[in-house]
């Protein structure tokens, strides 16, 4: 769908998952959210926000699980993905504490393979996530699964690509040197798995990989490809993001 702006599709998008988290309510049911960070996510968050402060919805049966963190990554710190989080949504409603995870980019990289494993159990302990919401790298990543990721790829730790690590130089004091080298992933098997993808996507920078995602061939060489085989996917961009289409 395309959009006049990322405001527009932001509120759809928003509505989308509001409507969602209270049909679960309604049937008593807890709703599994599969959460993203990076710019493009964050007009959402906060019409969500707004809508818990001037609609009354309520957070209180959703669990969610965000997709990646660098690592390592002390959780404070001003880059994480926690911080993000709590910043552009948590802090803000009433989703309880111990409801939302993110993977820990803090533990020693001997526990990141028994991390990850836990991380798909829980998930699937719950039947799996309910909705996905993702952004899309410059090089067609989704979450942190560079090029070369497998359709079949596990939640792992993965080797940023050069420009994924120099995209992000701003957010580190403009020092490439300071990006991580690393990131914990949710893998593509996982997101796949998800029972309704959204991927949002704002720009002209944007344009080429996503024409290359819908249109090009399914290929590791740009995972968000693989979305073309999800039987229930929908592609949220402005009119620049939409412009190689
Ligand atoms: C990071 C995140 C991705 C996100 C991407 C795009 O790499 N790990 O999940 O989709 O950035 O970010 P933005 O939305 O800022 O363009």
């Amino acid at each position: 769908r395309i959009f006049l702006d990322p405001k527009d599709a932001s509120k759809s998008v928003a509505k989308e998952i509001a409507d969602l988290i209270r049909s679960k309510a309604s049937e008593g049911k807890m709703c599994v959210l599969g959460l993203a960070t990076g710019s493009s996510p964050k007009t959402v968050y906060s019409e969500l926000i707004r809508m818990h402060k001037e609609e009354g919805l309520s957070f209180k049966n959703v669990i969610s699980f965000n997709l990646d963190e660098y690592y390592p990554m002390e959780q404070d710190a001003l880059q994480s993905y926690w911080r993000f989080m709590r910043e552009q949504l948590f802090d803000h409603v009433d989703i309880p504490k111990e409801n939302y995870f993110i993977p820990f980019g803090d533990i020693p990289q001997s526990e990141i393979g028994e991390f990850c494993k836990s991380y798909e159990a829980k998930i699937d302990s719950l039947g799996g996530l309910d909705f996905q919401l993702l952004g899309i790298g410059g090089n067609g990543h989704i979450g942190f699964n560079e090029p070369g990721s497998l359709i079949n790829s596990r939640t792992r730790l993965m080797m940023l690509d050069h420009s994924t690590r120099v995209a992000a130089t701003m957010d580190f004091g403009g020092e490439l040197i300071k990006v991580p080298k690393k990131a914990i992933t949710l893998g593509v098997s996982k997101i796949m798995q998800a029972k309704r993808v959204v991927l949002l996507a704002w720009g002209e920078r944007k344009s080429q990989m996503i024409a290359d995602a819908v249109e090009g061939s399914v290929s590791e060489h740009n995972p968000s490809s693989y979305l073309q085989t999800h039987s229930n996917v929908l592609f949220v961009v402005d009119q620049a993001a939409a412009s190689d289409l």
